[in-house]
């Protein structure tokens, strides 16, 4: 295991500046995003009882992840991330400099995740809020998907989920509160084709979201977020570009997601403005599946 070794820094110490995404239509009809900065007072970003808290982002250096990392960051909490990927971790560690923490485990090894799990808290003080997002997708038609293939997506996306998911929830009970978000997806709400293993991981992270819900409250809130499409890496990787303008041909808004967005769905349910919420689901999906088949 590895760490940035640096000392907690609280506060806003990415600069007085935040990030916001602008959209455009572009001349051929597509959409065009990009990611802009602006200067902004700590008010402008503070969501409530963000600050000071200590949060650990899985699959914190990339994608979803980074911007959930950077988000936190801005509204003064304390952030450890925890990836398996080594270029990553010396990206994520370059980019956000304010990190408290920037841990090596795979989740799905469950020695890793008990030594990575005690290294955010002995970086941090402890932790406050997970942030249980790391996962991996495969493209493949069904009747091609390998044991080792399905192995590898659910013990990523499923038993990782539960092992950092268990080891984060016995820290906060002893604690006596404390917030678990973890990235499900709308694959764990609706049939898609060539992903079959992927989504049965994400309807399970469903499930275990509301059974840990019931089980963990009143002292541990626990929900689940599902982005439709997002633009990051691993989204890159399986779209060419006229798959993403075909897909976004299917989407009310047309586009889709920014990391941005699905990181602060995330703040604002570990907020304090949150404290009545538990055991549910919250879709960012740019509409696409408020009319089921219909909207496709
Ligand atoms: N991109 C999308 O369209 C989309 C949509 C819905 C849900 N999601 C979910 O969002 C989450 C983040 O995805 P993303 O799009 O940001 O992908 P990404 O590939 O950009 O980032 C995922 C990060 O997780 C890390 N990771 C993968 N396996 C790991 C493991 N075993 N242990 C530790 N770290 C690991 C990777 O190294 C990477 O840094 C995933 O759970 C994914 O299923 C993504």
């Amino acid at each position: 295991m590895s760490s940035s070794g640096e000392a907690v820094k609280a506060g806003n110490e990415v600069g007085n500046e935040a990030r916001k995404t602008i959209c455009e239509v572009s001349a051929d009809g597509g959409i065009v995003c990009g990611t802009v900065f602006w200067s902004a007072t700590q008010s402008e970003v503070c969501l409530r009882g963000l600050k000071g808290k200590r949060v650990l982002v899985t699959g914190g250096a990339s994608g979803i992840g980074a911007a959930t990392a950077a988000r936190f960051l801005e509204e003064g909490a304390v952030v450890c991330v925890l990836d398996r990927d080594a270029n990553g971790r010396k990206k994520i560690t370059a980019e956000l400099p304010a990190l408290a923490g920037v841990l090596a485990a795979d989740v799905s090894n469950l020695e890793e995740v008990k030594a990575a799990c005690g290294e955010a808290v002995r970086l941090m003080g402890g932790v406050d809020v997970l942030i249980n997002n790391a996962g991996v997708s495969i493209r493949h038609n069904f009747l091609d998907i390998t044991p080792e293939e399905w192995d590898k997506v659910i013990a990523v996306n499923l038993t990782g989920v539960f092992y950092m998911a268990q080891a984060a929830a016995r820290h906060m009970m002893e604690r006596g509160s404390g917030v678990i978000l973890q990235t499900a997806s709308t694959n764990g709400v609706m049939g898609y084709p060539f992903y079959a293993d992927y989504n049965a991981t994400k309807a399970g992270v469903i499930e275990l979201t509301k059974s840990m819900a019931l089980e963990l409250a009143p002292k541990i809130r626990v929900c689940a977020v599902a982005p439709g499409y997002v633009l990051t890496p691993m989204q890159r990787a399986e779209y060419t570009d006229e798959m993403l303008a075909e897909v976004n041909r299917k989407i009310p808004l047309r586009r889709h997601a920014q990391p941005e967005e699905i990181a602060a769905l995330f703040a604002f349910l570990a907020s304090d403005d949150a404290q009545n919420i538990t055991g549910h689901v919250y879709t960012c999906d740019g509409g696409e599946t408020a009319g089921g088949l219909a909207s496709r």
